[in-house]
């Protein structure tokens, strides 16, 4: 792959953050991670060249890039934009080293078996916020003619009679199952309902694409899609949505620190719930079509968090509001639908004086006055990006390392916290 950005992926794996920061302005909000990983996926589709813009330059991105390579297509990136020529496509196999770095590879596996007929894809495992398995997105794809089994390690795909419309209902309304089986349907002979579907703005992204492709589609956004599928699909340019995720952590550093911060570039609706969660903690929030902005002029209300999916409170979301619950003026509970071991955030913010108990899918967190900077591990990715936060309120310096985690999600995240004001720098 081509490559004209500035990202960093080198031995600079510190993030140091000297806190007290009061951070105030404006940020540009990049393309959903979320969804460019399943856009990308989605070029495999058809043979040709798709450019999808509004790319972030984030390492995520970069291992996706790399799976469509290794299945032969062509990809140049430009500014924030990729190209991508599947013309080239002849191989339906992606290795165990690629999976294993990025869960979202699996996202190939609807789209190979839609063009070729076949797939041969590494099972990715579980990874530290969960077991994450994947029975959902096996499931659905035999229910529309797909024979699967698994094979040390890998997942074999066959269609000893092709693709054909059916009936799925999923047990749990999982993203990466509803884009995987969007993803398969679109090229079925016949029609295909997915009832339970996940109504994340990314799904409805994927689907906005594939029907500029030439897929019909309607329901995306709602829990039944339904798809007619189609002989073929052609290449278009897409613009991704913007990151709700990143805008949700920008948000959540103004409402640490008092702002104003405004973020730019996403869509206020897909955020609601944690905006109404932010006036609840006593932030006041303003709107415009493409842009939200925070500010906070009395302490912190303790609130309670309950992740679910979408509309619910997003579970991308979790790390960054319990550092809010952290220095709110009273208790709450933060309750993990989504994933089963997503609070390893708690004992880092706890070496930094944070009050916090975890008893199984719940975290009790008891405000505490402020933190205290320290040396930190960040473990995952909203966690890694967490903790950068809490450093940013904290007294004195926090040290954070295992940054690579932020790398996968977050563009130029230092310099943009450090564009509003944070003291921050990464050696
Ligand atoms: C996607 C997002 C991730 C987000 C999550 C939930 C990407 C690249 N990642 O992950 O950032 O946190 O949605 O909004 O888009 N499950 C099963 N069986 C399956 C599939 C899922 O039991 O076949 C379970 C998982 O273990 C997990 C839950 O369902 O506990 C949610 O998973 P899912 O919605 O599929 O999330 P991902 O697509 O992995």
């Amino acid at each position: 792959m081509q490559r004209n950005d500035s990202h960093r992926t080198c031995e600079e794996d510190l993030i140091h953050v000297m806190g007290g920061n009061h951070l105030t302005g404006t940020v540009a909000i990049g393309g959903a991670k979320n969804s460019a990983l399943k856009l990308m996926a989605a070029s495999i589709l058809t043979s040709g060249t798709t450019e999808v813009l509004n790319v972030p330059v984030i390492s995520d991105v970069t291992i996706m890039a790399e799976v469509l390579e290794c299945l032969g297509a062509h990809v140049v990136r430009g500014d924030h934009r990729l190209s991508i020529d599947t013309a080239g496509v002849d191989t339906w196999e992606t290795p165990y080293e690629l999976v294993a770095r990025m869960r979202a590879s699996v996202a190939v596996l609807g789209p190979l078996i839609a063009r070729f007929g076949r797939a041969h894809v590494a099972m990715p495992g579980g990874c530290r916020i969960g077991s994450r398995k994947l029975d959902l997105h096996i499931a659905g794809l035999e229910t529309i003619g797909a024979v699967l089994e698994i094979d040390h390690g890998y997942i074999n795909a066959e269609t000893p009679n092709g693709l054909h419309g059916g009936s799925i209902t999923l047990e749990f309304p999982s993203v990466g199952a509803t884009e995987n089986l969007m993803m398969a349907a679109v090229l079925a002979d016949g029609r295909t309902v997915i009832d339970n579907a996940a109504r994340e703005p990314e799904i409805a992204d994927l689907a906005n694409m594939l029907v500029e492709m030439g897929a019909n589609i309607v329901g995306q956004g709602s829990p039944v899609i339904e798809i007619e599928g189609v002989s073929e699909l052609h290449p278009v340019t897409h613009r991704t949505i913007g990151d709700r995720i990143e805008a949700g952590t920008f948000l959540a550093a103004g409402a640490l620190t008092g702002g104003p911060v405004t973020v730019v570039g996403v869509d206020p609706q897909n955020l609601e719930v944690a905006l109404a969660k932010l006036r609840r903690m006593g932030c006041e929030i303003s709107l415009d079509v493409d842009s939200v902005t925070v500010s906070r002029n009395e302490p912190l209300r303790p609130t309670d968090v309950q992740t679910l999916p979408h509309p619910g409170f997003p579970t991308d979301l979790q790390a960054q509001f319990m550092v809010l619950d952290s220095i709110a003026s009273g208790s709450s509970i933060i309750t993990e639908n989504v994933f089963e071991n997503r609070f390893m955030l708690a004992s880092e913010l706890v070496r930094m004086g944070a009050d916090i108990r975890i008893e199984g899918r719940h975290a009790l967190v008891q405000g505490v006055s402020g933190l205290e900077g320290a040396p930190v591990q960040s473990t995952d990715l909203r966690g890694g990006a967490a903790l950068i936060l809490a450093g940013l309120i904290a007294d004195g310096e926090t040290v954070v390392s295992g940054v690579e985690h932020i790398d996968r999600g977050y563009e130029d995240y230092v310099g943009k916290l450090a564009s509003l004001g944070g003291m921050l720098e990464r050696r």
